[in-house]
C-alpha cells in the first residue's frame, strides 16, 4: 500500500503533537513506526485510521485522499482493522460474540453468517476453545488475539497495530507477535507501532523514526535498522537496543 501526508499538523491546546508531516511512503506491506514516549507514533496512527483530525495537511492512501468530513471518517473508520493496547474486549461478551458483535451491528452481516465467520476464523488460529469464554477466563496473549481476530473478520483494507503487546508479559508478547507476523505471511497490509526494536525489524518491510512531532527518518527497515542517519534514530537505537 501507500501512504502519503502533506503538511500534517496536529495540535492538543498548545502542545504540538505533530509539525508539518510531509512523507510519501509509496509501496509497503507492513510499515512499523518507532521513536520516543510523546514523539507523536500514536496521533500519526489515529489520523491514518480516521480517529482524529490534523487542524492542517492531507493525507491520501493508496492514491486516495482522504476528505475529514464525518461521513467520509466513518465509512474510512469502518474499512479499517484496529487493534490497541491489550484489554479492548467487552468484559460481558464472550470471545465470539465480541468478534461477532462489529459483524452484526456495524458491517450488516446477518447473525448466522457472522456466526460462520468467526468459527472458521477461530478455527484457523487456535482459538475454538475459547469461544464461549469471557476475557477475565482469558490470558492476556488469548485475549489480544481474539481482539486481532475481530479485526481481521470485518475484511479490513488494512490492519492497525498500536503497542499490542505492551501489557503483556514475555511470553504472551512472544505469542501475539507470532500471529502478527502470520498476518504479515498471508499478505496483509499491516501498520504497526512498537517499541519492540528485534520485531519491527524482523516484521516490517519500510520504517517511520518519529520524535517530537516530526518524521526524522524513513525507509526500508533493512536500511534504516542497520544504518540509521540521524543522530537522534541512531541514540534511540542504541538506547533500546541496550538491553
Ligand atoms: N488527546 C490528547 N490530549 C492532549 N494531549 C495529547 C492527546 N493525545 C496526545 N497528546 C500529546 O501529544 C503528544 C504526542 O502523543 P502520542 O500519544 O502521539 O505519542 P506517542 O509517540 O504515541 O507516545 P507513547 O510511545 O508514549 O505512546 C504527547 O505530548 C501527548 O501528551
Ligand atoms: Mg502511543
Amino acid at each position: 500500500m501507500r501512504l502519503e501526508f502533506r503538511a500534517i499538523g496536529k495540535a492538543f491546546g498548545e502542545l504540538q503533537a505533530l509539525r508539518d508531516v510531509t512523507l510519501n511512503v509509496a509501496e509497503f506491506q507492513s510499515l512499523a513506526i518507532i521513536g520516543p514516549s510523546g514523539g507523536g507514533k500514536t496521533t500519526l496512527l489515529r489520523i491514518i485510521a480516521g480517529l482524529e483530525t490534523p487542524e492542517t495537511g492531507q493525507l491520501s492512501i493508496d492514491g486516495q485522499r482522504l476528505d475529514f468530513s464525518e461521513a467520509s471518517l466513518l465509512l474510512h473508520r469502518r474499512s479499517i482493522g484496529t487493534v490497541f493496547q491489550a484489554y479492548n474486549l467487552f468484559p460481558h461478551l464472550t470471545a465470539r460474540q465480541n468478534v461477532m458483535l462489529p459483524l452484526v451491528k456495524v458491517h450488516d452481516v446477518a447473525v448466522g453468517e457472522a456466526r460462520a465467520i468467526v468459527d472458521s476464523l477461530f478455527e484457523r488460529f487456535q482459538l475454538s476453545a475459547h469461544a464461549d469464554r469471557h476475557p477475565a477466563e482469558l490470558s492476556g496473549g488469548q485475549q489480544q488475539r481474539v481482539a486481532i481476530v475481530r479485526a481481521i473478520a470485518i475484511k479490513p483494507r488494512f490492519l492497525i497495530f498500536d503497542e499490542p503487546t505492551s501489557a503483556l508479559d514475555p511470553e504472551m508478547t512472544a505469542e501475539v507477535l507470532d500471529f502478527i507476523a502470520e498476518l504479515r505471511a498471508d499478505g496483509r497490509n499491516l501498520i504497526i507501532v512498537t517499541h519492540n526494536m528485534g520485531f519491527a525489524r524482523e516484521v516490517s518491510d519500510h520504517c517511520l523514526f518519529i520524535a517530537d512531532g516530526r518524521v526524522l527518518e524513513e525507509g526500508r527497515s533493512s536500511e534504516l535498522f542497520s544504518r540509521p542517519q540521524n543522530p537522534l534514530l541512531v541514540n534511540f537505537l542504541a538506547k533500546v537496543l541496550r538491553y
